[in-house]
């Protein structure tokens, strides 16, 4: 077999989720209601009102999809750890029946020679915890602090690769300035730029924590979601445009955790309403990791605007997008993303912590050729199989925009894909699907998709196929 899009050998292939996405069970053996849950049990919140009562119910089903990840050949996977059921208070007391399944999950997934790789912070902070001012407040330091350290010492063990808080800006930005995530704020700038603020310290005291007791072969890194920005043509003057307009969007995450510093025209632009900080803070928030993640889904194209200026371009409705309808089919994405962070903050590791794509999926869809020409052949049982070509075809391409990133040397060690089964998607619900494995919400029952079969094919060849 030969493939122009080979990966590196020792290339990391694996699949992501998320506890609240997934595990369901939300009330049981002790764990304490989360934003989320508290968030979609009000009216308008999410798509036809569904909550993350029972998603996947992977919590009851972790061995079944542990197994059908080895069936895949996925030999890396990327999970969170659900607060609520760890310390059902936010702080204090642990509940065993929490630890008993993460300690479960993991050796289960070690059992099938799979390597954890575990998030600290999924958005599903203690409920307990946003009444008491959640990120807004400066106490949520502590609580996460006594929170990581209990984690690592408990599973350090076992997990050695550790992300720390998911998304720092799209929490914070969807649900304290937007209201359009959990817990449904609007708050002033001055509120979100402090809990922006404290999320970036809770990064830095994970680090932190990992390194005092993961043990010497742990490994730790965050997960950023930054917005790229695509040159449209890729010549020097457009590349400078589109990497100074990258540079200015992502700056208020990335140069601190690189320089120790927010940049002065962050602050700047902040004015009154910038977060107030310490030097101690900056230092943890500063501390070198191990490994820079990134989740990329889309782009923006940006050319030399007629004043010699970067100018976005607004992309048409015709543009190619998922069903999710802010997810644009941009694969150049991937190689600008990562080009430019190696060049603007020169980590000496990057991983995409997660990429793919939300279809409304479902079995059967024939197809307009199919109903003109009769293409549909009776003997295949299109009703069970889920011929998601459309999710291949974005994945492919994404993946041959990363290949070219390494070609050129840029340190990139891994690759999760978003996501292991259909999921619940946050205020979208239940209906854009993002998984390679079909999940029948009433039965419950797992389909892999064609794309499963195609992932799979891929990590065995280590190459694009
Ligand atoms: C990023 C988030 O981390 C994940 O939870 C979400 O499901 C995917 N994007 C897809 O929207």
């Amino acid at each position: 077999m030969t493939s122009n899009y080979s990966f590196p050998p020792g290339f990391v292939w694996g699949t992501a989720t998320a506890a609240a996405q997934i595990e369901g069970a939300t009330t049981e053996d002790n764990k304490s209601p989360s934003i989320w849950d508290t968030f979609a049990a009000k009216p308008g919140t999410t798509k036809d009102g569904l909550n993350p009562e029972v998603a996947c119910d992977h919590y009851h089903l972790y061995k079944d999809d542990v197994a059908l990840m080895a069936k895949l050949g996925i030999r890396h996977y990327r999970f969170s750890l659900a607060w609520t059921r760890l310390i059902p208070d936010g702080t204090g007391e642990i509940n065993q029946a929490g630890f008993d399944y993460y300690n479960n999950l993991i050796d289960e997934l070690i059992a099938n020679d799979i390597t954890p790789w575990c998030t600290f912070y999924h958005w599903d902070l203690p409920q307990v915890l946003e009444d008491k001012g959640g990120w807004r407040e400066r106490s949520i330091l502590d609580a996460f602090s006594s929170y990581a350290k209990i984690v690592v010492s408990t599973f350090g063990d076992r997990v050695k690769n550790w992300f720390t808080l998911n998304e720092i800006p799209g929490f914070i930005g969807h649900g304290y300035k937007l209201g359009l995530h959990a817990p449904g704020a609007k708050e002033s700038s001055q509120v979100v730029n402090q809990a922006f603020h404290h999320a970036m310290v809770c990064h830095g005291i994970a680090v932190k924590t990992v390194r005092d007791l993961g043990g010497p072969d742990a490994r730790v890194g965050l997960v950023h979601n930054p917005e790229i920005i695509v040159p449209f043509i890729e010549t020097p003057e457009h590349i400078e445009a589109a990497k100074a307009v990258f540079a200015q969007i992502n700056e208020h995450t990335l140069a601190p955790i690189y320089s120790g510093k927010y940049p002065d025209s962050y602050l700047e632009r902040c004015g009154a309403d910038a977060p107030r900080f310490t030097e101690e803070e900056m230092e943890l928030i500063s501390q070198p990791m191990d490994f820079l993640g990134l989740n990329v889904y889309r782009g923006h194209f940006v050319r030399v605007g007629a004043d010699n200026k970067p100018e976005v371009l607004p992309l048409p409705k015709a543009f190619p997008r998922a069903e999710a309808d802010w997810l644009n089919h941009v694969p150049q994405a991937m190689y600008w993303g990562l080009r430019f962070c190696h060049e603007l903050y020169n980590p000496n590791e990057m991983l995409i912590a997660e990429n793919g794509v939300g279809y409304h999926d479902a079995p059967g869809m024939p197809t307009t050729q199919e109903v003109i020409h009769g293409w549909t052949h009776p003997e295949r049982d299109y009703d069970s199989e889920i011929l998601d070509t459309h999710r291949c075809q974005y994945l492919r391409t994404y993946l041959q925009s990363v290949h070219r990133a390494i070609e050129e040397g840029i340190p990139l060690t891994g690759y999760f894909l978003w996501s292991l089964i259909d999921n619940f998607e946050w205020a979208d619900g239940y209906t854009s699907r993002f998984g390679i494995v079909h999940t029948d919400f009433k039965t419950q029952r797992r389909t892999p998709k064609l794309s499963a079969s195609w992932y799979s094919e891929v990590i065995r060849h280590n190459a694009v196929l």
